[in-house]
């Protein structure tokens, strides 16, 4: 049943569909049906594999706009570029194991890869393949790959494949995935017009010139949270520690290396903001004096002498205004709830995000994590473990529901 608020979602809007080879693509017929009837306008873009399950003939009768097959037919050129300018969106559903791989990748062997890759809206794409191709290493690989470049990723769905086997794979139902593109637009702009102050990663302090003390944080969920305000319409500074991941496109990125960087760097971009989300796990020790030179193994032992680090979510939570949210984390081992509850009174905060290190799959380095928000306003919301991508939207979701109570 679909809901009714979301009804008129997609009047107007303006969907590229790309159509890649798999067995799921004849539902696409369906799939432009339902979007014409909800008020979209459809293009359909497919690759040559693609044609093998469904014809160009349906699916131009049903989007009543030619479907592209081919860079160049007939000596005209397909404006691949163009394309992706006139979507608000581009969805490609199904996509296959190997159109995955070449998005992850870059390559750009036919229609549909060009116009993905010169696309400037966002791009949604709806898996579709085997159980076991779906939970291969390489494809888990692509998928995370994809997300971190900015593209959505619509949840495969359980139920007979076509292998004849049952399991995880199948493509979203086009019902659901025009359910999540209703959900999509109704929540595009829900930031729009804030400004959004997020960190990540860990921060690094230095010993000498070739050493450190750090922490094995990956800053995959701050990068996460930054990604998601983006999409949702804000303006976002991601202050982000010594992290390799791939920054989110469309933030303002401040790199900082040590704690007193990234302490610098958020209190002079916070009183300007509208929210701040604290996700960095900040180093709390720093090297008092650390040396200039490279410290020589001359000695037996060596006793390097730490001092306090200034507490960043404590500073902003005492500078805060009526009219900021400000969100921190706490990372527990041990008296999970009780700690966190301390750090909300403590630091100041309107929010704290609780993950605890004794749940599997949670912390640093997973891409999966299980949080439990409170706020200054008494209430709790435990989450089920989810990547940290959905993580990022029920936090946002949770800020929203905060500033609006
Ligand atoms: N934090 C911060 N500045 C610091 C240390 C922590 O802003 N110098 C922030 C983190 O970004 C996080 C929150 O404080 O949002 C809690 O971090 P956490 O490491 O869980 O707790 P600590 O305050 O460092 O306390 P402890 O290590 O004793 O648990």
């Amino acid at each position: 049943m679909r809901d009714f608020y979301f009804t008129y979602m997609l009047q107007g809007k303006k969907i590229l569909l790309g159509i890649s080879g798999s067995i799921a693509a004849y539902k696409s017929a369906i799939l432009v049906r339902l979007l014409i009837k909800a008020g979209a306008e459809v293009k359909v873009v497919m690759s040559p594999a693609a044609e093998h399950f469904i014809a160009p003939l349906t699916l131009s009768t049903l989007s009543k706009n030619d479907v592209l097959t081919a860079l160049s037919e007939n000596d005209s050129w397909a404006n691949h570029v163009m394309l992706g300018r006139w979507a608000d969106v581009m969805l490609i559903a199904p996509l296959s194991c190997n159109t995955l791989a070449k998005m992850a990748h870059g390559l750009c062997d036919n229609l549909l890869m060009a116009v993905y890759l010169s696309a400037t809206s966002p791009v949604i794409a709806a898996p579709a393949m085997d159980e076991d191709m779906w939970k291969h290493p390489a494809t888990r690989s692509n998928i995370t790959r994809i997300e971190q470049f900015g593209n959505l990723v619509i949840p495969v769905e359980k139920g007979e494949l076509a292998s004849g086997l049952n399991g995880e794979g199948r493509m979203a139902e086009p019902e659901h995935i025009v359910t999540y593109l209703e959900h999509y637009f109704s929540k595009i702009s829900d930031l729009a017009g804030k400004k959004v102050l997020v960190t990540a990663g860990p921060t690094f302090e230095a010993i000498d010139p070739v050493r450190f003390i750090g922490n094995h944080s990956t800053g995959k969920m701050g990068i996460a949270i930054a990604r998601e305000c983006v999409a949702r319409g804000a303006y976002v500074t991601l202050v982000c520690g010594p992290s390799g991941e791939t920054l989110p496109a469309g933030v303002n990125a401040v790199r900082v290396t040590s704690a007193a960087e990234m302490y610098d760097a958020c209190i002079k971009v916070f009183p300007d903001v509208d929210i701040a989300v604290m996700s960095a796990a900040v180093a709390d020790y720093t090297i008092t004096n650390p040396a200039t030179q490279k410290i020589k193994k001359d000695h037996s032992s060596l006793v390097l002498e730490l001092e306090k680090t200034r507490d960043i979510l404590k500073a902003l939570g005492e500078q805060k205004k009526s009219s900021q949210v400000l969100v921190g984390f706490a990372l527990e081992t041990n008296n999970e709830k009780e700690n966190a509850l301390k750090k909300l009174s403590s630091k100041k905060a309107d929010m704290i995000v609780l993950n605890s290190l004794n749940d599997p799959g949670a912390g640093f380095g997973y891409d999966s994590n299980k949080i439990v928000i409170f706020d200054r306003k008494g209430q709790e919301y435990s989450f089920e473990s989810k990547s940290k991508t959905a993580v990022a939207t029920d936090i946002i979701n949770s800020i929203i529901k905060f500033s609006h109570a």
